[in-house]
């Protein structure tokens, strides 16, 4: 029986779940992989939270210093959060010739270039499934299951606390503001008191970084990622989409073709037939497309204390029984490769919400402006006049350039007669 002895650094809900995996299972690990894991420090300044879950005081360390003196330490878990001192305590357990299994994408994102030099100076491994999607297994599905594509596309809800807020503001038609749902999700523990990592994209984008990087095969910094959040969303274009047959949803979208790399964060309209669409509450799913495979999707739990402890385990129990460990199959640098092209001037399908007075003339200017920058329309929809005049006019363009779109707007705006922007959302599936 081979003995691996862990170490936990951070005992907040994650690292709560992953020491109750790791103690409820241990026979399981024995019986099935011949393994006997034990967690042998943890470290973490409220002792008491440590002693609540049954952890003897002599585990408890002082400081990463003792962790990395430990010999029956072979694999440290660190679920801290946060850069430092998240950063300082993983690089001395990695020059310890610790491996390290981690859940922090923050973390992992900026600093992964460093983190790995150093792994392999040392010889150790560095995991970190759960840095991304939670229990979802996408991470192994990229570097092993997937190895054989050229992934060219990937799309996914990869936020729980946004996915919740929109899902809330959708089945209650639009009778509740974001605002609401967001103080609601606090009160349920949803959503964060500092909601902002979340809900301005800063979370999604971590993962959309290291995700893509992984399944393009060339560094993404999080620099490249065009984010938006969902603190603008209206409860108006929750109604109007579900009436056009859209859901609305934050998604993290990564492609790569023959004309470079885009990867992008922002609310966005899912057909509601496609599969992205049904995915629901604080649940995750990544759609990823590859030229063999073609379209996979994977759904589940993208947070929470027993899924992200299930893909550390699942880290845990792979680390120990793999010697040759896997690193980047990219150049690993802390900016993008020189020669990777990144493409700002995407393309997509735009909805465009605007106020308009209801007069003769205003439908041929706007007109006059999408056909002034190759806008195509696909749709249009004119709304029931509003008790102050205005009448809201959507339209639904095909694909354009993002470049069209912002100069069609800034040429709306800047006429005032015509009409007014009141959203625009683009448009997938
Ligand atoms: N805050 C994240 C989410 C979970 O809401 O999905 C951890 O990545």
């Amino acid at each position: 029986m081979k003995k691996v002895g862990v170490a936990i650094l951070g005992l907040g809900v994650v690292g709560g779940g992953t020491y109750k995996i790791l103690t409820e299972h241990r026979e399981l690990y024995k019986k099935a992989h011949g393994l006997d894991i034990e967690v042998e420090s943890v470290l973490e300044i409220r002792k008491e939270r440590a002693l609540a879950l049954g952890i003897e005081e002599g585990k408890i360390a002082s400081n990463i210093a003792e962790i990395c003196s430990n010999p029956e330490v072979d694999i440290v878990i660190e679920v801290m959060g946060g850069v430092e001192p998240a950063k300082t305590f993983v690089l001395a357990a990695l020059n310890a010739g610790k491996s390290v299994v981690t859940s922090n994408k923050e973390l992992f994102c900026k600093y992964n270039h460093e983190l790995e030099k150093v792994a392999k100076k040392n010889n150790c491994g560095l995991f970190f499934e759960a840095s991304c999607v939670g229990g979802v297994p996408v991470i192994r599905a990229l570097l092993d299951n997937l190895q054989g594509n050229k992934i060219t596309s990937m799309m996914g809800i990869i936020n729980g606390t946004t996915n919740y807020i929109l899902t809330k503001m959708s089945e209650a038609n639009g009778s509740v503001s974001y605002e609401e749902v967001l103080k609601e999700a606090q009160a349920l523990g949803y959503a964060e008191l500092d909601p902002t990592a979340d809900v301005e994209g800063y979370d999604a984008s971590y993962k959309l970084s290291i995700l893509s990087s992984l399944a393009f095969h060339t560094k993404i910094p999080f620099s490249k990622v065009h984010r938006e959040g969902i603190t603008s969303v209206s409860a108006e274009d929750i109604i109007y989409g579900k009436q056009l047959g859209f859901v609305l949803k934050l998604l993290a979208i990564g492609k790569n073709t023959d004309r470079g790399i885009e990867v992008r964060v922002h609310p966005t309209y899912v057909k509601s037939s496609h599969p992205l669409a049904s995915v629901n509450d604080s649940y995750n799913a990544v759609y990823i497309t590859g030229d063999a495979v073609e379209d996979v999707m994977l759904y589940g739990r993208g947070a929470g204390a027993l899924p992200t402890g299930s893909a550390i385990v699942g880290d845990v129990i792979y680390c120990a029984k793999h010697n040759n460990y896997q690193y980047s199959t990219f150049n690993n640098t802390e900016d993008a490769d020189p020669s990777t092209k990144f493409i700002d001037n995407f393309r997509s399908a735009y909805y465009l919400r605007l106020n308009v007075v209801d007069k003769a003339g205003v439908l041929a200017k706007l007109s006059a402006v999408f056909a002034r920058y190759g806008i195509s329309v696909a749709k249009m929809v004119q709304e029931a006049e509003k008790e102050n005049g205005d009448v809201p006019l959507i339209f639904i363009t095909h694909e354009t350039k993002e470049n069209s779109i912002k100069k069609a707007i800034a040429d709306i705006n800047a006429s005032g007669d015509i009409a007014k922007l009141e959203s625009v959302i683009r448009v997938v599936g």
